[in-house]
This record gives C-alpha cells, structure tokens and sequence, in this order.
C-alpha cells in the first residue's frame, strides 16, 4: 500500500499504517543482520527496525550517523517489555539515504559530547544543536518565550518592538558597542526601557522581547554580550505593584509550563529536582542583605580606589566585609542565593549603584543625602543557582529630579530629550523591569552557564558560529 508522509511528532494516527518519514540518523546500533536506527526529523524520535540487512551489505548501505534517510515501513506499537518514544517503531521496507554524514573516524559524530572541550563545543555549536540536551533547551525556550507572550496578552500589556540602533545609554557607558553610524556615533541597545516608557501614553502598559548587548569583558557563566531581554512597563502603579506583578508574570509562565505535559517532560528531562517556586517570594532589603553576609562570613574582594583588586604578596585577593554602599558581587549574590534557596527580591539599592532613571524611596534618599545611603525604589530578583535573573524598579517622575540624574552620572540630557519630555507632557508614576530570558532559562533547565541557553552564544572574543 501507498505509504502516507509524516513527521514523527503526529504518528499517533497511523498505527498499523505504512508511513514514509524523511530525518537523520540519530543512533545507529546493528545486530546480526537486524539494524536500528533511531531516526530524528526535529519534531521527536523515532526507534525503527531494519531486517534482513546482511552485515556486508550493511556497511556498502553508507548508513552512518548523522546521515539524513528517507525511511518507509509499517508502524507498530511497541512490543511488551521494550520502551521507545512514542510507544511505537517502524518496521521499515524501504529505505534511501539522500545525505551522507561523513561517520567513521569524524570528530562530530563520534567524539564530541558534553564533557569535551568547551572552545570545541563552541566551534561546532552548529552541530551540537542536534543533540538532546542542546536541542531541548532550544525547544523548552520556544515555550518560554510562548508562555510569557500569552501571559502578558492576559494581563493586557501590548507588544512593542524597539529599535536596537540607538543613540542614548539607559545602564551606563561602561558596556556600550559602540558604532559609526553614517558618520555619526550610535549604540547597539543596552535596554529597551526609555523607549517603552514613551509608549505608556499612547499603548497603555507593554512589553518587549529584543536582544540587547553589552560589552562586558567578563567572562562569566551568566554574562553574554548579547541577550534576549523581555522588559515590560507599567504606568500608574506602586513599588509594591511592581514587585506583585513581577512575581504574579514569573509563577504563571512556570505554571503554563508545568501543566503542559510536553514542556514539563522537558523540564523534568533537563532539571530532574524541578518543583514551581512557593509564593509569596522572600523581600529583602539591600541594607538587610549587607547585613546578612556579614553574619554568614561573606566577604568580597577589596578594590582600591581605581577598582583595581588588592592582593596580598602571593597575589591572593584581600577579602573584606560588605559595608552599605558596596555592590553585592556575583560570588557573594550566588552564595547568599544558594544558602537561602529560594526566589529572593532584593530591593532598595543605593542610589550610588543604580542608573539615572531610577526614583528614589520617598523621604530617604533626598536632599543631601550621600548617593550611597539614598535609597531608590528598585529591586532585583535573584534565583538559586543563577542569581539575578531580573532587574527592575521605579522610573523618576519628576523632570527636575530627572535632570539631577543625568548631571550626578555626567549624562549629555540633548540626546535624552524625548525621554526627558515624557515628564513634561503629562507625567505619571511608573515602573518597569527587565529579564534575561537565558538567565531564566538556567534557573528552569538547570544549565550550568546560560550560553548553553541561547542559540548561538556571544561573548567576548566569540561571534562565530
Ligand atoms: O539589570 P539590568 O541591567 O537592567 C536593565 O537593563 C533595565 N533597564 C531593565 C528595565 O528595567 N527595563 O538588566 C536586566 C536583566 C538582568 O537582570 C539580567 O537577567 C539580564 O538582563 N542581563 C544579562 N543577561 C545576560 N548577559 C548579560 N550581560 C546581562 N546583563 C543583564
Ligand atoms: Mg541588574
């Protein structure tokens, strides 16, 4: 009988039935004069069966690895006492290959797995992404990016999508691409956030999902230097809002996920010990946080007053207590993350560490109050084993004040104008956040560094593939 063209993720249908499937030999095993193939087509796998192959004919078939075949057989459950996806195999009778892969020796197909080296790994990202774990992150990511999109159309935020050329910074200059842009100098974005606040008055609360970059020379597992950042914005609300919200998006894309049998075979599949976070998350203050490391013995390394690192005679950094004023480093983020174990909403930074935009706590932090002890109305929400996964706080509503902000970080207000007019026709309060989606996704997927999180990965000295 004529045999009907499928993919492997819609089999269900054609038990009993002769199928015609096209993919690439995913796993390769022979027995006697029996092959099996595990056959791969992007949308699942698929155990089939090849009889009567003697084993010379078998080597003269090039079947190898990686090859890609054209397979036609009858599609059968799978007999009792053997597992395969699915719960079915093909019993092929036909079957053609239409791309050899070199097989073999080739240091693809054979050698290369999650322990070599990682500059390998890097080189050949291309081919790695056929493998399970690489392909299921990129799959689980898919439904991520779904399931806050749904999300936020419930919640009734609106879409946006910004530019990415752009000629204003929003978290310092430090981390800038810079470009000659016809002559004239311009950015790749660091964020999206001045540009969704203009959108406020004429959209309504929105969002969006943009790559941003940043050139930062850290060669970290949770720095890229070009992410996917969601960032929404909202108008008319509190602190206490913004940090409801956040929580509220957070726990209802992983409930989406979770009940949704396919992406929660994923989850699992990557991130066996996976349960949804308890609400509400833990709330601690920055100044809370300096005092929580000093009580557990947390210290950072000492800087001089250029940011160089002190060391000892042997080169050792000098570690020092945290004092209210310091940034809370990665190391000493994960640290306190990990020991507590929970999502963690750290808020109420200093002004000293935060971005010009950012408002400050009424009634602490105004007037002459040194930058460190101002407080602004920010927060920063830090999971296990990752740590900071979202950025957000209140923006300045005031023009002056916002004027203030760009003279304390030395900022031109020229190029900032229509950000700056945002206070001048018709102000409101307001407040936003940004997420790494990569960063999110190491936290669900459990993956040691978020550049197994993304497609193709850029960090410093790294644009290729
Ligand atoms: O904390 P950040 O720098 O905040 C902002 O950019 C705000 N303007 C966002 C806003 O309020 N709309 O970045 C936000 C998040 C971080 O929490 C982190 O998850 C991610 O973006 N992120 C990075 N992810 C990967 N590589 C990097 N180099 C990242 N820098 C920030
Ligand atoms: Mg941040």
């Amino acid at each position: 009988p004529a045999a009907i063209k499928a993919k492997i993720l819609n089999l269900e249908p054609y038990r009993g039935k002769r199928v015609r499937i096209f993919g690439w030999v995913h796993r390769l095993r022979s027995q006697k004069d029996i092959i099996f193939l595990v056959l791969r087509d992007g949308t699942g796998y698929l155990q089939t069966i090849l009889s009567g192959v003697p084993a010379q004919t078998y080597a003269a078939l090039t079947l190898t690895l990686e090859s890609t075949v054209e397979l036609v057989g009858t599609l059968q459950p799978t007999p009792e006492g053997k597992t395969a996806p699915g719960g079915h195999e093909l019993v092929v009778d036909f079957w053609r290959t239409i791309g050899a892969a070199p097989g073999g020796d080739d240091a693809f197909t054979n050698r290369l797995n999650e322990k070599s080296d990682p500059s390998i790994l890097a080189d050949l990202r291309h081919l790695v992404l056929r493998g399970e774990n690489a392909s299921s992150v990129l799959r689980l990511r898919s439904a991520t990016l779904s399931a806050f999109r749904a999300t936020y159309a419930e919640q009734h935020l609106l879409e946006v999508t910004p530019p990415c050329l752009v000629q204003t910074q929003v978290e310092g200059g430090a981390t800038l691409f810079k470009l000659n842009y016809y002559g004239q100098p311009a950015f790749l974005t660091q964020s999206s956030q001045l540009y969704l606040e203009t959108c406020l008055p004429s959209l309504g609360d929105v969002f969006c999902v943009q790559e941003s970059f940043r050139a930062e020379n850290s060669h970290t597992r949770r720095h890229l230097s070009e992410y996917t950042h969601l960032e929404a914005e909202l108008a008319f609300i509190t602190f206490d809002d913004l940090m409801n919200h956040i929580e509220a998006i957070i726990c209802e894309v992983v409930d989406k996920l979770w009940k949704n049998e396919s992406t929660a075979a994923l989850i699992q599949q990557l991130n066996p010990s996976f349960a949804p976070p308890a609400r509400p998350f833990m709330r601690l203050t920055y100044v809370d946080a300096i005092a929580w490391l000093n009580e557990h013995g947390i210290e950072h390394e000492a800087e001089d007053a250029q940011g160089n690192v002190i060391t000892d005679a042997e080169g050792k950094p000098k570690m020092v207590p945290h004092v209210v004023g310091d940034d809370i480093a990665e190391a000493a983020e994960r640290k306190m993350t990990d020991a507590i174990g929970t999502p963690i909403f750290l808020h109420s930074f200093p002004a000293g560490l935060k971005a010009f935009y950012m408002k400050k706590v009424p009634g602490n932090g105004g007037g002459d109050q040194p930058a460190a002890i101002a407080l602004t109305e920010s927060c920063d929400l830090l999971m296990p084993g990752v740590g900071e996964i979202v950025g957000g706080s209140m923006r300045i509503s005031d023009i002056d004040e916002l004027l203030e902000g760009y003279k304390r970080e030395g900022i031109d207000p020229a190029p900032y104008y229509w950000f700056t007019d945002q206070r001048k026709y018709g102000t409101c309060e307001h407040g936003g956040y940004g997420l790494g989606i990569e960063r999110f996704l190491a936290w669900l997927a459990k993956r040691y560094t978020i550049r197994e999180c993304t497609l193709y990965p850029r960090w410093p000295g790294r644009a290729t593939p």
